[in-house]
This record gives structure tokens, C-alpha cells and sequence, in this order.
């Protein structure tokens, strides 16, 4: 299969050294691209910036902001047979970002965002014998949030990671998520990010093959 991978955070810059972001390390996704590539798979993996080292084997595009990441997975998605965006993408950027260093002149700095374009809905919407997986991270209501974000994106899968727990999901640690299909059928996954994108991996290519029929 060919496998169109986006991990990590974007960054959306404020002027030339300050930036908008989050906390994504890249890890989750550089283990499904790695996973990936160890199957067999041709790999295109798209990333904002981390401090990973990109699995050998994968044709590697690296990116900074939303609209960076969004014109590479226009570039790429076509081209592919599934896309699992796991990317941490920001959900607004400045309306302007400043040529010069802004000074620390005002004692208040007012910052006029916008909403970035939804990536993964953009491009699901699209799809045509694509599998397509996306991501969530919910304070509450995993179930149900991840259900409507499903259909809402139009997505064949949804791994939905809760932020409720002491346990951050952030890096290299055993994680709990729930994956949802298309047809509502859920599970849930105690494991390390490892074993989570085998998981994935199974989900992905049983769909491909059995052309998008449901697998959980
Ligand atoms: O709506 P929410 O941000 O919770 O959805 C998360 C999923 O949507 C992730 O798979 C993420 O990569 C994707 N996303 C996107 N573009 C955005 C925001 C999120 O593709 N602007």
C-alpha cells in the first residue's frame, strides 16, 4: 500500500522567532511510519516539526505551519491508498505574522487568529478507494465526540485518546485509546505506541483489501 503518514505539531508563527503550537512530540506518528516501512509499505511521511528522526525507508516531507502540512497532503493524498493523520494540527493561526521581532513595548499584545483549514475533513472528502484514520484528543465525552467526529470527517477510523487521566498521551508511554470504525463499531487498547500502530496497521490494510469493509 501506499501510506500517507502526518505526525507531529505545526507551528504558526507570530513573527520570525514566536510561534503558536502544542505539545505533539511526532512520536505516535514516527512509530505507525516506521511500523510501516518495516511491513513493506511505501511510506510518505509529512511532519511539522520535531525531534524525531525519520524512519529510513520513507520518502520524508517536512513542514512548519497548517498551510504547509495541507499542501503537502494535497500533493500526496491522490497518490495514496490510506492516510492516518495523526498530526497535532493547530486549529488557528495569526491573521498576520510580523516581518520584525515584536517588541515588548505595550503592556498588553492583543492576537487576532484564524481557523486553519481542516485538513483531514478537506481531504476525506475527497477520498475515493482511500482508507482514511484520524485522530482525537478529548477532555470528555470520548465516545461520543469520537463518533461525531467519524462522521463528520468522513473517516473509515478514529483512534481517540482522553486527556482526562494523569497519564498525558504525549511521547513514549503505554496509552489508552478507543477505535472507532465507520460503522460504529468500537474497542479499546491498553498498549505502548508500538503496539498501538500495529493495530492501526492491521485496521488499515484489512480495510484496503477487503475494500473498506469493516474489520473490528
Ligand atoms: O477536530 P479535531 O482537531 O479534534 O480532529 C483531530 C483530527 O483532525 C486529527 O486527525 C488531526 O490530524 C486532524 N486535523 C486536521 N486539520 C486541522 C485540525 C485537525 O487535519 N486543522
Amino acid at each position: 500500500m501506499r501510506i500517507l503518514i502526518t505526525a507531529g505539531p505545526t507551528r504558526e508563527y507570530i513573527d520570525p522567532v514566536r510561534f503558536i503550537s502544542n505539545s505533539s512530540t511526532g512520536f505516535f506518528g514516527y512509530q505507525i511510519a516506521s511500523e510501516a516501512v518495516r511491513r513493506g509499505h511505501k511510506v510518505t511521511l509529512i511532519s511539522g516539526p520535531t525531534c524525531l528522526i525519520p524512519p529510513k525507508g520513507a520518502k520524508f516531507i517536512p513542514v512548519v505551519s497548517a498551510l504547509g502540512m495541507k499542501r503537502a497532503v494535497d500533493k500526496y493524498f491522490p497518490g495514496s491508498d490510506c492516510l492516518i493523520m495523526s498530526a497535532a494540527v493547530a486549529d488557528y493561526r495569526p491573521v498576520t505574522a510580523s516581518s520584525r521581532k515584536i517588541k515588548k513595548e505595550k503592556a498588553a499584545l492583543v492576537l487576532k487568529l484564524v481557523r486553519n483549514p481542516d485538513i483531514l475533513s478537506l481531504a476525506a472528502g475527497k477520498k475515493k478507494r482511500q482508507v482514511v484514520i484520524g485522530f482525537a484528543l478529548e477532555t470528555g465525552g470520548l465516545k461520543n465526540n469520537a463518533k461525531e467526529k467519524l462522521k463528520k470527517k468522513n473517516l473509515d477510523y478514529i483512534i481517540a485518546a482522553s486527556l482526562n487521566n494523569k497519564k498525558s498521551p504525549f511521547g513514549d508511554r503505554e496509552i489508552s485509546v478507543l477505535i472507532m470504525s465507520r460503522t460504529g463499531k468500537t474497542e479499546t487498547f491498553l498498549s505502548d505506541k508500538k503496539g498501538l500502530s500495529r493495530i492501526i496497521l492491521d485496521k488499515a490494510e484489512v480495510s484496503k483489501y477487503h475494500c473498506g469493509s469493516d474489520i473490528i
